[in-house]
């Protein structure tokens, strides 16, 4: 791990570290964020697991520009007025996902929204316009820790996680960005933050705020509109019907041929595991068959947000 000030030259390193799949820390005006390329699975995977989280929760993406969201996700009237007010600034937008995104599905942890916004700090910016791509970037801290408001922040909490960390000093803000969701009839505020309920209620006439019930931010896994698939998940399975179709995990797969079988990480490598579990998930669904049978995975690092994902995908569906 290295910490280097932001200089154009090391702006520039940041870049091509991120389109190389690494992990970067970068300052925005709210909190440091831990960042990778949010069109590279294997990259978007190695976040949760820098992280340490139990839990796929859905990240941000980072664009410089609004025009760079038009390929990711589907605008509507009030996203354009927000983000024309708000922009750059702590305002993160949720908003339908595109169907040809081409951000990681592991992104949006299997929903079919994306939360998206643009930040309001000069070395953020830079480094989205050098980079070229969405970035996505969680709070730069492990799972459970405060969020980094300085360099020193990030690491103590992922030195050994982290590539590089480009220091910008202290964020202004220091709470992370009010976080909207535009996707239904009543624009709801997952996440309080800088931008505030009357702030936005001037320029949309009413917003409200999520209450235990509906939406949830603290565990946006137990969301109604969270992506379960159409067939019944068997998990743990040692064998396979041949009415099921079979997501493998590892070497030691027990069939040979015949079975239709997508395999999550044939050297047994979690992290690329992860970077397949929605996307494969998805793709079995699709084809005609009475179930899916999952072999187990080890409850070790992201084989525990992995695991996690598939019992409340496999979990009776008036529960999930
Ligand atoms: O200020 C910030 O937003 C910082 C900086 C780095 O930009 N980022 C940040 O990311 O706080 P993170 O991953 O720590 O928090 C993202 C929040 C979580 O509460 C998550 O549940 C919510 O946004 N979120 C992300 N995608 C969502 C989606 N598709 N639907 C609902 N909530 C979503
Ligand atoms: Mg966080």
């Amino acid at each position: 791990m290295t910490i280097l000030a932001a200089s154009p030259a090391a702006i520039a390193q940041a870049a091509a570290l991120l389109r190389e799949g690494k992990l970067v820390a970068f300052p925005t005006e709210t909190v440091y964020g831990l960042g990778a390329d949010a069109t590279n699975d294997r990259a978007v995977a190695a976040i949760y697991a820098a992280k340490g989280r139990p839990q796929f929760n859905p990240l941000i993406a980072h664009v410089a520009e609004a025009r760079d969201l038009d390929d990711l996700i589907v605008w509507n009237d009030a996203a354009r007025l927000l983000a024309e007010h708000f922009w750059p600034g702590p305002l993160t937008l949720v908003l339908p996902r595109r169907a040809d995104s081409p951000v990681a599905l592991l992104a949006s942890a299997g929903l079919d929204t994306l939360a998206v916004r643009i930040p309001a700090h000069p070395v953020a910016l830079e480094l989205l316009r050098a980079t070229g791509r969405p970035v996505v970037a969680p709070s730069a801290n492990a799972s459970g820790k405060l969020s980094p408001t300085t360099p020193a922040h990030v690491a103590e909490s992922l030195s050994d996680n982290v590539e590089l960390i480009l220091a910008g000093g202290k964020c202004a803000v220091g709470v992370e960005s009010t976080v909207l969701d535009l996707t239904t009839p009543r624009p709801t505020i997952l996440r309080p933050g800088a931008i505030t309920r009357e702030m936005l209620e001037r320029q949309l006439s009413r917003v409200f705020e999520a209450t235990h019930d509906d939406a949830s931010p603290k565990s946006p896994g137990m969301m109604a509109s969270h992506y379960a698939p159409h067939l019944p998940l068997r998990l743990e399975a040692t064998t396979v019907a041949p009415d099921e179709a079979l997501l493998a995990f590892g070497p030691d797969v027990f069939v040979k041929g015949g079975a239709t079988r997508l395999n999550l990480s044939p050297t047994g490598d979690l992290t690329e595991a992860a970077s397949n579990l929605f996307a494969m998930l998805r793709q079995l669904d699709q084809l005609h068959f009475n179930g899916i049978a999952v072999m187990p995975i080890p409850a070790l690092g992201l084989g525990i947000a992995i695991n996690d994902r598939l019992q409340r995908a496999a979990a009776p569906r008036d529960a999930v």
